[in-house]
């Protein structure tokens, strides 16, 4: 068939991925692996950010992979009608345009791809086979610290918004006080070259730090929980290894056949005595296999039919309230007895952990499911409409 009646899916990037299209560094997104899907799926496939839309003319200035690998073409092209939401737009201008696109009947999937993590909290409490699986959490005022610090031992206070490990803390009890240990927001120094000049490079100086108390709330703890919102939640006992705690990151997408299926897991360990497992972080990605070798008391096959049980679960009962939702990562923590707990989701899941762990083919599938999905999309409306493009 004629190029043009191959299905084609757009991919919605942020500026910054898709400027590194040409420089061919797309940071942690592997376009060409979606190409390479497009190529075994037969369709096309292009990319573009929101901003090179025209609404009016129903166009886009979209980035097209064109002969060879790593060659593209930008060319002025229909609105694909079936689009793979990769960015994050917090603007409200940004989402208008979202809706505006939506209303016009294009297929935009994992259209919002940040919500706060008390919403998703909140979601999530509604279904009674998942309550189990939730770390109590609560909005994080003064009055509710205090009375999670009498229920538990050991906390997380962690921004609603927040990611990739930022701004995370844990607050725990040791010989009768109480410790909150944070990341310090450190400081940025402009160096001086050898001769003097002044180097417009910067260096950061994180650190860990803690705060000790008896009852008190640290007068810094009460200010941040001021300025922006942060939840408290019960600190989950993660198995662990080499001591050092560890969870997964568990891929849930649709594909072909428009219905949720695992994708992949690969787990995380914090480093040492430490407790944020993101790589991001200094953590480091293992396989489950591997992790769970560490645990012989864990049943490996058992905690991967639960983890994958939940990861379903809750996939299913957020498709139920989230509009045009396809892809999904979703942080799962297995207690020291092989419960699967969950700790976070994320609409736009940053695929590298699979790359980072050797697990090649998850990480070619991560990629592959959401344009198998699209295709689904584009040829079921092309069906019952006879409008895809
Ligand atoms: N309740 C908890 N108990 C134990 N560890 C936790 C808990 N909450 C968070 N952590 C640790 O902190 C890490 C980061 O937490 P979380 O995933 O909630 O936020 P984030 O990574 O900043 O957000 P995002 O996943 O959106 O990037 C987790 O992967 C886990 O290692
Ligand atoms: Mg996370």
């Amino acid at each position: 068939m004629p190029a043009e009646e191959h299905p084609m899916i757009g991919v919605l990037l942020n500026g910054r991925t898709l400027r590194g299209i040409r420089r061919g560094s797309t940071q942690h997104e592997a376009l060409q692996l979606y190409e390479h899907a497009a190529a075994r799926l037969g369709c096309r496939i292009c990319y573009f950010r929101l901003r090179d839309i025209s609404l009016r003319r129903r166009q886009v200035k979209a980035i097209i992979p064109d002969g060879p690998v790593g060659r593209y073409v930008t060319r002025m092209i229909p609105i694909p009608s079936v689009i793979h939401n990769r960015a994050i737009h917090l603007t409200r201008r940004a989402q208008a345009r979202l809706g505006r696109l939506h209303h016009l009947r294009y297929y935009i999937y994992n259209r919002h791809t940040r919500y706060s993590k008390w919403f998703i909290h909140q979601l999530l409490s509604k279904h009674p086979d998942i309550v189990p699986h939730l770390p109590e959490t609560r909005q994080a005022t003064p009055t509710a610290i205090h009375q999670m610090m009498e229920r538990y031992d050991t906390l997380i206070i962690k921004p609603s918004n927040g990611s990739i490990g930022r701004g995370i803390m844990k607050l725990f009890k040791d010989g009768g006080r109480w410790h909150l240990q944070y990341r310090t927001a450190g400081m940025e120094r402009t160096l001086r070259t050898r001769r003097g000049k002044r180097s417009k490079r910067r260096i950061r100086t994180r650190r860990w730090a803690v705060i000790s108390f008896r009852s008190k709330l640290p007068a810094a703890l009460k200010r941040l929980i001021r300025q922006r919102r942060f939840l408290v939640q019960q600190h989950i006992p993660l198995a662990c290894y080499m001591e050092r705690p560890f969870d997964l990151r568990v891929s849930v997408q649709k594909g072909d056949s428009g219905s949720w299926q695992v994708t992949g897991i690969v787990g995380k360990a914090a480093p040492a005595k430490l407790f944020l497992t993101n790589v991001a972080q200094g953590g480091t990605v293992y396989t489950l296999e591997h992790l769970l070798a560490a645990n012989p008391s864990l049943h490996p096959e058992r905690v991967r039919a639960e983890v994958e049980r939940l990861a379903l679960l809750i996939a299913d009962h957020l498709d139920r309230h989230l509009p045009n939702l396809a892809d999904l990562g979703l942080d799962i923590g297995i207690t020291q007895l092989g419960f699967p707990m969950f700790i976070e989701c994320n609409c736009r899941d940053l695929r590298y952990s699979f790359l980072e762990g050797g697990l090649w083919e998850e990480w070619a599938a991560v990629y592959y499911q959401p344009i198998s999905y699209g295709q689904r999309i584009w040829l079921d409306r092309q069906v019952t409409s006879g409008t895809a493009n």
